[in-house]
């Protein structure tokens, strides 16, 4: 999911404007309204994302960009042509002081306990990781049919951030949800800015990891120590197809300037190797930790991204070697946590006239599924941004249903959503779930999980979150949960 931008290029058209109660208000890219209606503050979330949440009104500051210049206003169209309509413009990023009052408590890192239960066999993995048998997960013996969610902003959160992933984490356990993909980058070039996480320092090539920093991975580390500590497994890509967070146009802007395209990264060695570094750094930390559900390669890899676009070289094969080279990097490290590719599901089927069939990606979900160091396949879906009906959605999920047969390996339906202003989110979630019960589909997780913390307040709303106080919360979540548990 592309997410937030979503909305904000709806929003941009009323610049002039305060911002309402829970509105972006600012960030890399934003060109809408950077003051907050009364009662609200524009409260930076990450480098990407402002937010006004409640509490007093502050003034807001403009400095320059950090990073580059030219940014996306991004809309989503249909796919047929272009996967994504691009928009450049050239603004500049308002930065809040974030004159809180707030002081962030200090950091004690905890260690990520190791509950190692290896059997006597030299070789096996503990019964407490997930694992596969045929299409479906195991785990501690058990068939494990799950539903789970998304919410990549839990390392993310703002000032004092471990009350408030503390809270996310207690909220998405007792949903009943058992599964949670969250985001394991964070690429940044520019100075350190409040409160905002960085995994990789780019100001340098090669970028500094940054193992040691406050707002670096130890942030990670609360988190997996969290899901550690209330039985929630997590799913972590390395790297962003998209922009926000830096992404591979970042990779392919740092290493191969002027002149880069998007799929310089699955190919340029200096690349690959620092992309490997990175998944060596995360992976070393969390080797031993039952959270770790899968590593996952990337979000949404495809031949374009944001601001760089495909070389005519790039194809599926492409980006099935790259996939097949760094998943096999990834067992070669840590042999018993699973590993997803994390691409949009798309077919490569030549002669399709249809985008998400025909390979126009360079994604081809089968050959990506049936690597033998990829454990499970993965599919996205979002109808109505892919010009295809939310009918069609169902054929989707048996399409994909159908690669797990075939493969005789778990497929996840990793995102997917219905937008809450179609009206049809409850008409068409109840189909989709039906449509996965009554298929291979062994694991789904919908975009995305709303939740309201203590410090940071609401989580963002790209009009797909589902929140507690929504209608359809518990049909679609503790309720769609309890039937994906029922499976085992
Ligand atoms: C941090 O959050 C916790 C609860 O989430 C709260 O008790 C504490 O007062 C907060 N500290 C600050 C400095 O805001
Ligand atoms: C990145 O490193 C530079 C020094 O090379 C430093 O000035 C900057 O603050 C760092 N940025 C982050 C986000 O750590
Ligand atoms: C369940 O799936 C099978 C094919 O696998 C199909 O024949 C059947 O009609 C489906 N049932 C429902 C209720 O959708």
């Amino acid at each position: 999911m592309k997410g937030k931008l979503l909305v904000g290029s709806a929003i941009a058209a009323t610049a002039a404007a305060q911002q309402t109660l829970y509105g972006q208000c600012g960030g890399i890219g934003w060109t809408g309204a950077t003051n907050c209606v009364a009662g609200a503050a524009c409260t930076s979330y990450n480098a990407y994302y402002y937010q006004c949440i409640p509490g007093a009104t502050t003034a807001v500051t403009t400095t320059k960009a950090t990073t580059t210049p030219v940014t996306t206003t991004k809309t989503t169209t249909k796919v047929t042509t272009t996967p994504v309509t691009t928009t450049k413009t050239t603004t500049k990023v308002t930065t809040t002081p974030v004159t809180t009052t707030k002081t962030t408590t200090t950091k004690t890192t905890t260690p990520v306990t190791t509950t190692k239960t290896t059997t006597g066999v030299s070789g096996s993995c503990p019964t407490t990781f997930v694992s596969t048998s045929g299409k479906e997960f195991r785990l501690a013996g058990q068939k494990f049919y799950y539903a789970g969610s998304n919410a990549y902003f839990i390392p993310m959160y703002g000032p004092n951030d471990t009350g408030d992933m503390d809270a996310a984490l207690d909220a998405f356990k007792s949903s009943g949800l058992k599964v949670l993909r969250t985001w394991g980058f964070a690429d940044f070039s520019g100075p350190q800015q409040s409160y905002v996480t960085v995994f990789q320092n780019w100001t340098t090539v090669p970028p500094v990891i940054q193992t040691t920093q406050e707002w670096g991975l130890p942030r990670l580390d609360y988190v997996v120590a969290g899901a550690e500590a209330r039985g929630i497994k997590l799913i972590i890509p390395f790297v962003n197809n998209w922009a926000d967070y830096g992404g591979i146009d970042l990779y392919v802007n740092k290493v191969v300037g002027s002149g880069g395209t998007h799929d310089n990264f699955y190919t340029n060695t200096q690349i690959k190797t620092i992309y490997k570094n990175y998944i060596a750094a995360v992976v070393a930390r969390y080797k031993n930790s039952p959270a770790i559900m899968a590593w996952e390669l990337a979000n949404e890899i495809r031949c374009a991204g944001t601001n760089l676009g495909a070389s005519s070289s790039c194809n599926a094969a492409v980006l099935t070697s790259w996939a097949s080279e760094m998943s096999a990097y990834i067992k070669s490290l840590d042999p018993c946590h699973l590993v997803s590719v994390g691409d949009e599901g798309f077919f490569n089927i030549a002669g399709n006239s249809d985008y998400v069939y025909n390979g126009g990606a360079g994604v081809d979900n089968e050959a990506l599924t049936a690597l033998s160091t990829i454990d499970f396949g993965t599919f996205h879906m979002y109808p109505n941004s892919w010009g295809e009906t939310y009918d069609w959605g169902n054929k989707w999920i048996t399409d994909h249903a159908a690669i797990a047969d075939k493969h005789n390996k778990p497929m996840v339906l990793e995102e997917y959503g219905v937008p809450r202003s179609s009206g049809l989110r409850d008409t068409y979630m109840a189909q989709y779930h039906a449509t996965v019960l009554n298929s291979s589909i062994a694991g789904d997780m919908f975009w995305q999980f709303g939740t309201t913390v203590p410090n940071w307040g609401q989580s963002y709303d790209d009009g797909y979150s589902i929140f507690p106080a929504d209608a359809d919360w518990n049909t679609l979540v503790p309720g769609w949960a309890a039937q994906m548990a029922a499976k085992n």
